[in-house]
């Protein structure tokens, strides 16, 4: 099967590029290169033999996306492109409903016109409301409190609405907690732009010595040890979990949603000595007020993905922990090295 993977050069699509081509399907990847890196492909032919046909464009390209569903057979398509930074969003809405939105709009139309009926989203937990009633479930309130999160669910909206006025579509969103973790090949991971905003690359590049030390947002949350607890998937496990929404979409008409996550919450704390032990350091670092929109605590009920589509998460966080730094500590300064 020919599988278009937008934003297939991102730090997700790019590893489930690999995991598509080891279980025998080609991926095709369309990215504008916004916040992706070709230097990706030389990373996913190392380690797969198979360099992946490569198109630069934007998914709002309407003209061009439709030329590469036909060009390339494409059988179905996952949509991982959009902007991800919440802080960005809040700043930026009108870019991040164009980009997230529009672009999806667009895509799905394209995909109308050639008759390519199979679609899997990348959704987000940032679509729930808050509650302290843990673990998410697929049936949890939704309230998502920025721009970006009122995108994701405004697009799950839209998937809804397109597979009930034709029964031929087959659509997933897919909310994934907190992706962290890199290939264990240590050849491909995650390498954001300037300073990281999130838990896992920060820690890391604590750890190589590109930042000084961890500022710990907050100590006094009603969490067993005061700092925020999330759940946190290894990229490997997320890449996985798309293999089997699409084994399991392909063909099964209908509006499909499932959380992709362990089903576990660990604190920042936890998460800061299982990186410590994985690269044999003390890491330092120092606590600071609580960050803007945080939220205590929250985990998945992984429980539907697990029944349905028969995933659920196989790697530990030591494996996140060990991969991650394997990655960080080869490429301190990610694919541009
Ligand atoms: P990423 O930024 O590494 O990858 C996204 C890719 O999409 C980039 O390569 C970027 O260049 C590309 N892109 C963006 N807009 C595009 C457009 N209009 N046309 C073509 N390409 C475009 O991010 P990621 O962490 O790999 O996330 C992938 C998806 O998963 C995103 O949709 C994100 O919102 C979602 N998600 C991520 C997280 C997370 O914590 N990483 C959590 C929940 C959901
Ligand atoms: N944290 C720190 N210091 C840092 C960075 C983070 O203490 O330098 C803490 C946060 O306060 C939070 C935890 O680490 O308690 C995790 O924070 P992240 O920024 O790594 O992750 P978030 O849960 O805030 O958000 C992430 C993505 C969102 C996505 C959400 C749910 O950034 O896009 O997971 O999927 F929506």
């Amino acid at each position: 099967m020919n599988i278009l993977v937008t934003g297939g050069a991102g730090y997700i699509g790019s590893i489930t590029c690999v995991q598509l081509i080891a279980a025998g399907y080609r991926p095709v990847i369309l990215d504008s290169l916004v916040n992706g890196k070709v230097a990706v492909l030389d990373r996913i032919e190392q380690i797969s033999g198979q360099r992946p046909v490569f198109i630069e464009a934007d998914v709002r390209d309407r003209a061009r996306v439709v030329q590469v569903l036909r060009e390339h057979a494409i059988d179905a398509v996952i949509h991982f492109a959009g902007l991800k930074a919440v802080g960005e969003s809040v700043a930026q809405p009108v870019r991040y409903y164009d980009n997230n939105v529009q672009g999806s709009l667009v895509l799905i139309d394209a995909m109308r016109e050639v008759g390519v009926k199979t679609l899997v989203f990348s959704s987000s937990a940032t679509v729930y409301a808050e509650t302290q009633d843990m673990p998410l479930h697929e049936g949890s309130p939704i309230g998502a409190t920025s721009p970006y999160g009122r995108s994701k669910w405004m697009v799950e909206q839209i998937l809804g609405d397109v597979a009930a006025s034709d029964p031929s579509w087959s659509m997933t969103a897919l909310r994934y907690f907190n992706p962290v973790g890199a290939h264990p090949s240590g050849l491909m991971g995650e390498d954001p732009q300037g300073i990281p905003n999130n838990l896992m690359p920060f820690i890391a590049q604590v750890a190589v010595g590109r930042r000084p030390s961890l500022r710990i947002f907050g100590r006094d949350y009603p969490t067993p040890d005061g700092t925020g607890v999330r759940d946190y998937i290894h990229v490997m496990d997320l890449a996985d979990g798309h293999l089997a929404a699409l084994r399991y979409a392909h063909g099964r008409a209908g509006h499909h949603v499932f959380n992709l996550g362990s089903g576990q919450g660990l604190s920042v704390l936890d998460m800061l000595a299982a990186f410590g032990q994985a690269c044999g350091q003390t890491l330092p670092h120092e606590f600071a007020p609580r960050r803007a929109g945080d939220l205590a605590a929250f985990w998945a009920d992984p429980a539907l993905a697990e029944k349905v589509l028969g995933w659920r998460v196989q790697r530990s966080l030591q494996a996140m922990c060990t991969d991650t730094w394997h990655w960080q500590s080869n490429n301190p300064k990610g694919y541009d090295a």
